[in-house]
């Protein structure tokens, strides 16, 4: 089997690179290298024979059609990810989440790919009280990130709908391991706690989360890339609901650090307060989480500690101009 995998240098499409060619795929990989992408996410299978690198951009009609020929699925992780960027500016979220997805799924249509799998995200949902989401619930998306992936979403039924591709869609939880950006909750504190910097908690610090260690994540993609059925939606839950002031404890524990990092500070416009997943009809395909929560984390926080080479340059490269504009004043 051949795949188009998009957003192959970030922290999840990484991984699902790994996980593809070890499970025979070829893969190329069409990755536009934003802040985000990183090559060194896949220098350990850049030799790979069945591995093929595209620098191009999902929103590139021509590049994506000279990528899609000889595909028979796509997979597309391509997108920005960020909640807080999203606020500081939008404008990015619409042409990649949405006009990019648009532009893949008509590549697709025209040749005649066998299968499209949009990654999406239970943010989609909106915040949930009490109970989990199932996938026939309806979108209710509070940032301009989860409304340009509901956009995607919904560009992504309509071309099933209207012209009969074959298309799933993936609505992951938070996700979390090697290889994260350091924008994000866990990999944020993590590198802040390794160098006994402040962990900025949004708010009191009670949001609750869904985590999913990011290999289980891949293998449920997989799964709904192999076995989903056309046109419907698959929940990938991890099923471990943690609030952030637990997540910043492990932490601090894992790293040997205090409570006296922790920094409440102003909370993020729109913040959902819980999200959670129902994941029965994913389960329904045979997969089921193969990671403890409490080992996972362990791990990813092994891996910070002894891949500085990774995030170091990261962290003070473009990064600190985000860092200063969005930390700077809370
Ligand atoms: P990431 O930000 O780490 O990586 C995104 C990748 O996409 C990068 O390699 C980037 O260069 C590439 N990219 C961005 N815009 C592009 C464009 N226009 N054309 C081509 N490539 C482009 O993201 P991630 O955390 O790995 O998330 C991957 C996917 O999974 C996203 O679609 C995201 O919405 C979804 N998701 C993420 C999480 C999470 O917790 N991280 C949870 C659920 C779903
Ligand atoms: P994040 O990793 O940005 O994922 P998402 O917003 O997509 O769920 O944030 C996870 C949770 O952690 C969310 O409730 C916001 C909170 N958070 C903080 O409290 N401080 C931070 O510096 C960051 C980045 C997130």
């Amino acid at each position: 089997m051949k795949l188009l995998v998009t957003g192959g240098c970030g922290f999840i499409g990484s991984a699902f690179v790994r996980l593809a060619l070890a499970r025979g795929a070829a893969v190329v990989n069409l990755d536009k290298l934003t802040y985000a992408g990183n090559p060194e996410n896949v220098a350990d299978v850049a030799d790979h024979p069945g591995y093929t690198f595209v620098h191009a951009d999902i929103a590139d009609a021509d590049a994506v059609a000279d990528a899609i020929r000889g595909a028979d699925a796509v997979v597309n992780f391509a997108a920005e990810s960020h909640v807080d960027r999203s606020i500081l500016s939008p404008a990015d979220f619409i042409t990649t989440d949405v006009v990019g997805t648009a532009v893949l799924l008509d590549a697709a249509r025209r040749a005649d790919v066998g299968r499209f799998v949009q990654v999406s995200t239970d943010e989609v949902y909106g915040s949930i009280r009490s109970g989990a989401f199932h996938e026939t619930d309806p979108l209710a998306p509070s940032s301009p990130y989860s409304a340009s992936k509901a956009g995607g979403d919904l560009q992504v039924l309509a071309w099933h709908r209207t012209f009969g591709l074959d298309a799933v869609i993936t609505r992951g939880s938070n996700t979390f391991g090697p290889r994260q950006y350091p924008e994000k909750l866990i990999p944020l504190f993590v590198t802040n706690a390794l160098d006994g910097l402040e962990l900025p908690v949004y708010g009191d610090g009670m949001q609750v989360r869904d985590w999913i260690f990011v290999d289980d994540h891949c293998e449920g993609i997989w799964a709904v890339l192999d076995q989903g059925v056309a046109g419907e939606v698959y929940n990938v839950g991890g099923g471990n609901e943690e609030a952030n002031l637990g997540i910043t404890r492990r932490i601090l524990e894992l790293t040997g650090r205090d409570a006296s990092l922790v920094r409440h500070v102003a909370d993020r416009p729109g913040h959902d307060r819980r999200y959670a997943l129902d994941t029965a009809r994913l389960r329904g395909l045979g997969w089921e989480p193969r990671h403890s929560f409490e080992e996972a984390l362990a791990a990813t926080v092994a891996w910070y500690r002894d891949n500085r080479a990774w995030w170091e340059p990261i962290k003070s490269g473009e990064y600190r101009r985000y860092y200063e504009e969005q930390y700077g004043t809370r």
